[in-house]
């Protein structure tokens, strides 16, 4: 679903801690990309399963992973033992065998307990990355998870999303809010309106610049949009992406050395 990530440093009552809000959030996330008319269920996930290709006999480390769903669907699907991580611990009740779920957090993957020492074939963030403390750190302990020839699937919100949002809301210009670099306030209606998010702001160049800063190229970049059917089906949706361009998704692989 198009909102997504990005840097949680509050929530509606004014903590500081980044886990908080999504303790109150994850069960209305998941309700709402449920839904038979998500954007995840109709674009995201599909485009994030073509992307990681086949998983038949692959280790996969889904960071960030809600309530653990998709790993668990890849585990159905053949992948070998593989592991969720995310910070609310609200996790789907009896996951295949195979599949792990830990409550933890993204910003160290490698000090997650249980994680430490082992490699991955196939590495996931899902509209998570945003909330890593250092995402450069986050990306680099992530490279060195991955197993030979392994490679990490991330997708983030288009940034121009919030630029427009946010240029609508303050009566300034795309330009202004693309390029501004103060933190705001962002709250999911669709979710829960009463939690609030903090994030950063982001531009594309921020985004590619993380990339190689952690040692990785970008081997695909996918912008994925309705099918022609769906577009019929779900005209609201097709709306709401023609207006907000909708996720960005990355397939990364290690840099020689
Ligand atoms: C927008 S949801 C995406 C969930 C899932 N990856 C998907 O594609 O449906 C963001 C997820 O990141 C998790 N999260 C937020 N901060 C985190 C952190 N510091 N470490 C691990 N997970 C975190 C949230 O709990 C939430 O489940």
């Amino acid at each position: 679903m198009v909102p997504d990530d990005s840097h949680v440093t509050s929530n509606s009552h004014g903590a500081g801690d980044a886990s908080r809000p999504w303790e109150q959030l994850a069960s209305d996330y998941e309700q709402a990309r449920s839904r038979e008319d998500s954007l995840d269920r109709l674009v995201e996930w599909p485009a994030q399963r073509e992307l990681l290709g086949d998983v038949n006999g692959l280790s996969v480390l889904d960071a960030g992973c809600g309530n653990g769903a998709k790993v668990a669907e890849l585990v159905r699907d053949g992948a070998a033992a593989s592991v969720g991580v995310d910070i609310s611990g609200n996790f789907v009740d009896a996951p295949p065998p195979g599949t792990q779920l830990i409550q933890g957090d993204l910003s160290d993957l490698a000090a997650v307990p249980g994680l430490g020492g082992r490699r991955f074939d196939r590495i996931m963030f899902l509209q998570s990355f945003g909330y890593a403390k250092d995402p450069v750190a986050a990306l680099r302990t992530a490279r060195m998870m991955l197993a030979d020839n392994g490679f990490i699937v991330l997708t983030r919100t288009q940034p121009i999303r919030y630029a427009i949002e946010r240029a609508e809301q303050n009566g300034t210009s795309l330009g202004e809010e693309y390029f501004s670099t103060d933190s705001f306030s962002y709250r999911h209606n669709g979710w829960n309106d009463q939690v609030t998010l903090t994030k950063r702001p982001y531009t594309m160049s921020d985004l590619l610049n993380v990339f190689s800063a952690a040692g990785l190229w970008i081997e695909a970049a996918v912008e994925p949009q309705l099918s022609e059917d769906a577009r019929r089906r779900y005209p609201h949706k097709q709306a709401v992406l023609n207006k907000y361009l909708g996720i960005l998704l990355f397939k990364l692989r290690p840099l020689p050395g």
